[in-house]
């Protein structure tokens, strides 16, 4: 459901453009999303500063703090667990991780994903930020 504003937004595009309401509805909510990640970056996340993450790493699963402010390797070595990174900007995949539920963003000057990590859910740690609860799976630092 879009806020008031925006149904107004749809409605009179529609008028101007019969058919157009699906594809602005779909604009706003990209920048909408935009806008959250482009607060994350700047450290004012409209959201909850801080939420659950929850981790499998080897045969455990720990409930662990994440900061929306800070990225998933930064929550990760906050909390005392050993994930594989190397560059920490996004541009080596050492710190890849496996999104298995929840809502990220990755600045787009950090973003550098192959086809395959968005395929298989796979993520930067180092560059990517919570903006809801996650469960991730990490694989140990010693595999890298
Ligand atoms: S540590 Fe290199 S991409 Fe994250």
């Amino acid at each position: 459901m879009l806020p008031t504003g925006e149904e107004a937004f749809c409605d009179a595009m529609e008028q101007a453009v019969p058919g157009c309401r699906p594809a602005v509805a779909a604009l706003l909510a990209l920048g909408k999303k935009a806008t959250q990640a482009q607060a994350v970056v700047m450290g004012q996340h409209p959201g909850p500063e801080e939420g659950k993450l929850t981790v499998h790493i080897r045969d455990q699963v720990r409930a662990i703090s994440a900061k929306t402010k800070d990225s998933i390797l930064q929550s990760l070595e906050r909390n005392g667990i050993a994930a594989p990174s190397r560059c920490r900007s996004g541009e080596c995949g050492d710190c890849r991780t496996r999104l298995l539920s929840g809502e990220v963003f990755a600045p787009k000057a950090m973003e550098h994903r192959r086809q395959a990590d968005h395929t298989y859910g796979d993520v930067h740690a180092c560059c990517t930020f919570p903006l809801t609860d996650l469960e991730i799976d990490v694989p140990p630092a010693e595999s890298c």
